[in-house]
């Protein structure tokens, strides 16, 4: 093995420690057999990746011999502290020109076969991938990677990227801490980006203000500027696009920026694809806040494919002088912040499984609201997933869903997703606090009292409502009740409303109590009917005065109006049967124009409002 090349005199001068690193691996060449670092890197405290982990560089030129070689130099630049990199280099085979220029391209090509056969890849496996037409950015990006195991990582780059010698030192943290550390590890995280983030897709959304003291957070937008991926979502998406695409279905999404761009380039871009993947899974990206416009990753935006003229580079690359990697705090995952792509907070894993945890999920929300408590029990997902959307399309924010322990798989993506949950099961023991072997009306029944009691204590008006009521109007929830009375029900309509008092808390407190008796006594519970005739029936006897709410000049039940009928232009709420067939309900709801789910049963449009 030949001497250090000159590219490594820097770094010899910059410290003793990467001299240390350069000369044993002078020594110890050549590495390749994949033992990752004996020697433990300077940066990193200690080494928590498996024997099995690997880590492969995957680069993407054309024809940009200028761009591709500033961006191999710093690759191969930065620190690798001993371990084993792949590189890979996928080069995309120009466009045939006209026949007279057919000479000069061949030329450039062939400038850019002989760079990088020349170029020198000390740290592992040099791979060269030259296509023999020519693929686009799409299937460049798709077909860099199908992985082999979950322990494989691949960093993407483009060919006008230079990285930071930081770079990798630094992603390996972060792999060992939010993907290698269980306690830090989330299903919805896909990958890193190293870029500046800078952009919000969604229409109307929020700007981006982070405080300076937030270094990493979540956020859904893929970065194409340096982007960690993670090999199982990777897969998924590569499974998801091919179902997608062979089907003929288009990644659209309304609302989004990005829209327009596939509406304007279709397939000669991946992201559309990748967006529309992230937005119906509800994953996460992970980003960096340096501050000052500085990044491990910079875009240098040469001319090309994505920019006509070159727009120079996008942030300011970190190097040593500026970052310590070994004292930079990966926070725990619990600390970092979500955001969707409107830039809006999301806030994931808000479940109530006890009583008392249903408190923590009320101080989350906004105050003045009243609050919407949507019962699950016997709901069919697709109708779930169809109301989610009206919420985000009302800007209802403040809603619980109330999840029966048959569905917890629903209640898990819910709560990963950011819904709140409440564990009916969980919080049904949790006040009765003795085994019995309630039906799930009477468990349902007991919830809702106790939960709309902990709303009226903590100042929230409440809703209680079930699945197989669609709102089509949120003024109607804020303001169409007299402000004299306290507590309402739609009877028929299924649905109840308290408003919190001092007087309400108390009264509800009572009555709350004394439905425990319900549990014990044996008569079938069909024949109590739903919550709402309950609080009726036991409404007289304790004083509990209920006013009652004529739903029908504003509730059109669903099966009233034939198929093909406009809906009458007072209709406030929509209600069905809950034993209708679901086909049924979400064909009227198509014909209505207010089924607003996809093939993925996620929201056709994304709605940004600035929070
Ligand atoms: C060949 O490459 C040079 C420099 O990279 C560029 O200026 C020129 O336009 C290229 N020629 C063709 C025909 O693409
Ligand atoms: C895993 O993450 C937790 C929470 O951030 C942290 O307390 C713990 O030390 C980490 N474990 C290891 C082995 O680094
Ligand atoms: C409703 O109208 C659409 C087209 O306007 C038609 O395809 C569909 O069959 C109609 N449905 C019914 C039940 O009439």
């Amino acid at each position: 093995m030949a001497p250090p090349k000159r590219n490594y005199l820097p770094l010899l001068l910059l410290s003793l420690i990467t001299l240390f690193f350069i000369l044993s691996h002078y020594f110890l060449s050549p590495p390749p057999s994949p033992s990752p670092s004996l020697s433990t890197p300077t940066h990193v405290s200690r080494n928590q990746t498996p024997q099995k982990f690997t880590f492969t560089v995957k680069v993407l030129g054309y024809d940009r011999l200028l761009s591709l070689s500033r961006c191999l130099r710093s690759l191969s630049a930065a620190d690798y502290g001993g371990d084993t990199v792949n590189l890979h280099i996928f080069i995309d085979h120009f466009v045939p020109p006209p026949p007279s220029d057919v000479a000069p391209k061949l030329e450039n090509s062939s400038k850019i076969l002989d760079f990088v056969d020349g170029f020198r890849w000390d740290f592992g496996e040099k791979l060269v991938h030259y296509r023999t037409v020519n693929v686009g950015l799409q299937a460049q990006w798709l077909e860099a990677w199908w992985p082999s195991s979950d322990d494989e990582f691949v960093f993407v780059v483009e060919d006008d990227l230079e990285v930071s010698p930081l770079y990798y030192q630094f992603l390996k943290r972060l792999i060992e801490n939010y993907y290698y550390n269980q306690s830090n590890f989330s299903p919805s995280i896909y990958g890193a980006s190293l870029q500046r983030p800078r952009f919000v897709p969604g229409k109307h959304g929020n700007k981006m203000n982070l405080d300076s003291e937030t270094r990493l957070f979540l956020y859904q937008l893929v970065g194409t500027w340096g982007q960690l991926l993670f090999p199982r979502p990777w897969k998924e998406f590569r499974r998801w696009y091919d179902d997608h695409k062979v089907r003929g279905l288009k990644p659209f999404l309304e609302g989004m920026v990005t829209n327009g761009w596939y509406k304007r380039m279709g397939e000669r871009i991946w992201t559309p694809w990748f967006i529309k993947f992230i937005h119906s899974h509800g994953y996460f990206n992970i980003y960096t806040n340096f501050l000052h416009e500085r990044a491990l990753s910079v875009s240098h935006r040469d001319a090309g494919v994505n920019y006509k003229g070159s727009a120079g580079p996008d942030s300011q690359l970190l190097d040593r002088n500026s970052l310590d990697i070994s004292r930079f705090e990966m926070q725990p995952l619990s600390k970092l912040r979500w955001y969707d792509f409107c830039f809006k907070e999301v806030v994931p894993g808000r479940v109530a499984k006890k009583l008392d945890e249903v408190g923590p999920i009320l101080h989350s929300m906004g105050k003045q609201k009243p609050v919407l408590l949507v019962s699950l029990l016997k709901a069919s997902e697709r109708i779930v997933r169809n109301l989610i959307c009206h919420f985000e399309k009302l800007d209802i924010q403040n809603y619980i869903f109330m999840v029966p322990g048959s569905k917890s798989d629903l209640l898990l993506d819910l709560a990963r997703r950011g819904h709140p949950v409440i564990d009916m099961e969980g919080v049904f023991d949790s006040i009765i606090r003795r085994k019995t072997s309630s039906p799930d009306l009477i468990k349902d029944i007991m919830v809702k009292a106790y939960v709309v009691k902990k709303c009226l204590e903590s100042g929230f008006d409440s809703w209680v409502v079930d699945w197989n009521i669609l709102l089509l109007s949120n003024d109607f929830l804020l303001n169409s009740i007299d402000p004299k009375q306290e507590f309402y029900s739609g009877k028929g309509l299924g649905f109840f409303l308290a408003r919190s008092s001092l007087s309400s808390c108390k009264i509800w407190g009572k009555f709350a109590t004394n439905l425990e008796s319900l549990v014990s006594e044996p008569s079938p519970s069909s024949e109590y009917g739903n919550f709402v005739d309950i609080v009726s029936k036991f409404s007289g006897r304790q004083g509990l005065k209920l006013t009652s709410l004529d739903g029908a000049s504003f509730t059109l039940k669903l099966g009233s109006v034939g198929f093909n009928q406009t809906l009458p232009e007072n209709t406030k709420m929509i209600s069905w049967s809950p034993e209708a067939e679901t086909d049924s309900v979400q064909n009227h709801l198509q014909e209505l124009g207010i089924w607003i789910i996809d093939s993925d049963l996620s929201c056709k449009a994304v709605i940004c409002r600035q929070s």
